[in-house]
């Protein structure tokens, strides 16, 4: 039998894994995805509680399609932050999330979408049609919505496979142009009121959130010779 050349004792000790911080195991833990989905859905049980006891306002119908859509864009936003802010903190786990929070933004897009074409156009396809030819904001909305489709329906691990990394990656990417096209359409909506104030933060988010990308996609990148 062969001695070891080391005495136990003296044998150099494994490296410990780094330990999580407490926010990666905050992020990790089994019940934090349930308490994200519950923070998405909140404000939709609210407005719903609101809508059946008379306290969405003077026009229901109005502060129901806007705020769904102010909801829309939102959730784009919290969906595109969730890279930055792993990237600025380290909390990798963050990206468990991400897959939620998008199907959140598409969720209330739906709804957006079924509010106005409930509401404002009484289910009708041609009046629905005639609105997206002759209003440019709406004609925006509808490609920025119809762009989030493919996004939510390939959102699933068995997608991903099908589709192959590559390509999922690039079709996901769609994801900035939808951000900026929910922008215009609301940028154009708020323009007929010259109301460009809410407007003006959202284009300073999604500016900070893309421009972060740019940013990490065209520094020049260390490499480490030798
Ligand atoms: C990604 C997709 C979309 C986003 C991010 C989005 C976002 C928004 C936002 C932020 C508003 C303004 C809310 C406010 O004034 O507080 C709005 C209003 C509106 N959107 Fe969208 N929207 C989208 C898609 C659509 C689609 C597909 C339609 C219909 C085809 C649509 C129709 C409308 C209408 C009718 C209004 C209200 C206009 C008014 O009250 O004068 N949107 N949307």
């Amino acid at each position: 039998m062969s001695t070891p050349i080391l005495p136990a004792a003296a044998a150099p000790a494994a490296r410990a894994p780094a330990r999580p911080s407490a926010m990666q195991r905050l992020l990790l833990h089994p019940l934090a995805k349930p308490t994200v989905f519950l923070l998405m859905m909140g404000p939709f049980a609210a407005i719903v509680w609101a809508a059946f006891t008379d306290g969405l306002g003077a026009n229901p119908a109005e502060t129901l399609i806007r705020w769904l859509g102010d909801m829309t864009l939102r959730m784009l936003c919290v969906t595109l932050a969730v890279t930055p802010l792993r990237q600025l903190t380290g909390w990798h786990a963050l990206a468990r999330l991400r897959r939620m929070l998008g199907l959140g933004s598409a969720f209330y897009m739906v709804l957006h979408f079924l509010a106005y074409a409930w509401f404002d156009k009484g289910f009708v396809l041609a009046d629905i049609l005639h609105d997206i030819a002759k209003r440019p904001f709406i004609l925006v909305g509808s490609a920025a919505g119809l762009l989030m489709l493919p996004l939510a329906a390939t959102s699933f691990n068995r997608a991903i496979k099908a589709l192959g990394s590559a390509r999922w990656q690039a079709l996901h990417r769609t994801v900035y142009a939808i951000v900026l096209l929910g922008l215009l359409h609301f940028f154009w909506m708020r323009a007929g009121k010259h109301n460009y104030a809410e407007v003006a933060v959202y284009a300073g988010v999604i500016a900070a959130l893309l421009g972060w990308r740019l940013w990490r996609a065209t520094r020049p990148t260390l490499r480490v010779v030798g």
